[in-house]
């Protein structure tokens, strides 16, 4: 196939190191309480990402862990950063409410002054995904549609809903991976969206790569893309090839233990755009 020359662009991103990882309580299906998280492993694998990040060349900024808030690993879930601008979360569940605060006091003590402390319910990069044309936001597990309308406004860019309806992608980060940012391509998985919003993305992104059922169970599209350089889980074994095909280069990663809480690369990643 041919493909366009990729090119990496130096990201920024802010990541909360899993101190106090642990699986206490289930809001996705991936949670067993009863399975043991095996913590310095946990943390040897998010040490991984963090390391490989910076040797890409990209910046990570550390948010200070809670010893309360166990999912807080799950960075990407804490704002929305586009232009600079910063929309705070307002989680579903209250086991996660308290980390809307950590994020907003990291993002005041950082210089940024344009923040929106939201009205409805989002839990930031986790259901919103941004393209070169648009802001794709999910719903039906977590964010409120009404936040797709108060993101809108607040970044003044294109935000187009999509339904998603299997709880294992109870998040459009499981479900769906922007790989260039300039040029709106992605990969997605449509078993995780409803009929309509399954149209809509193959009328809006035709040469999407499609992911299968495999390799989304092995939340293969939680991933993060610099636009050369696509960091996922190392299970999904599957997108390797075809993203290799579109001039990619897939980086495998373990995050196992962080499998348990219901994330993986994507979900312990926000990037702050400028
Ligand atoms: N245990 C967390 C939750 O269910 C996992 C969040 C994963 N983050 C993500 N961006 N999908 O809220």
């Amino acid at each position: 196939m041919r493909h366009t020359p990729r090119e990496a662009s130096p990201r920024r991103y802010l990541m909360c190191p899993p101190t106090h990882f642990k699986v206490t309580y289930s809001i996705n299906p991936w949670m067993d309480p009863t399975k043991p998280v095996d913590l310095p492993l946990a943390h040897a694998q998010w040490e991984d990402l963090v390391d490989r990040y910076r040797s890409l060349g990209h910046t990570v900024e550390l948010l200070e862990p809670h010893p309360d808030l166990p999912d807080m690993v799950y960075a990407a879930n804490g704002a929305t950063v586009v232009d600079g601008r910063v929309l705070g979360a307002r989680f579903a569940y209250p086991e996660r409410a308290g980390e809307a605060a950590a994020h907003l006091d990291w993002f005041r003590a950082h210089g940024y002054t344009d923040v929106r402390v939201p009205e409805h319910v989002n839990e930031g990069e986790g259901d919103f995904a941004v393209t070169s044309s648009w802001i794709l936001a999910g719903r039906g597990f977590r964010a409120s549609p009404l936040s797709h309308g108060e993101a809108q406004e607040f970044f003044g860019r294109p935000v187009l809903g999509l339904d998603l309806l299997d709880p294992r992608y109870y998040h459009l980060d499981t479900a769906l991976c922007v790989l260039d940012d300039t040029r709106d391509e992605i990969m997605y998985y449509p078993g995780a969206f409803s009929p309509g919003s399954r149209a809509v993305l193959a009328r809006l992104f035709p040469d999407a790569l499609i992911a299968t059922e495999e390799d989304a169970a092995a939340l293969g599209l939680n991933a993060v893309s610099d636009g050369l350089h696509v960091l996922l889980p190392q299970a999904a074994v599957g997108l390797f090839a075809p993203l290799r095909e579109r001039g990619y280069t897939p980086v495998g990663m373990d995050l196992m233990e962080l499998l348990k809480g219901g994330g993986s690369v994507k979900c312990c990643t926000q990037e702050l755009r400028a």
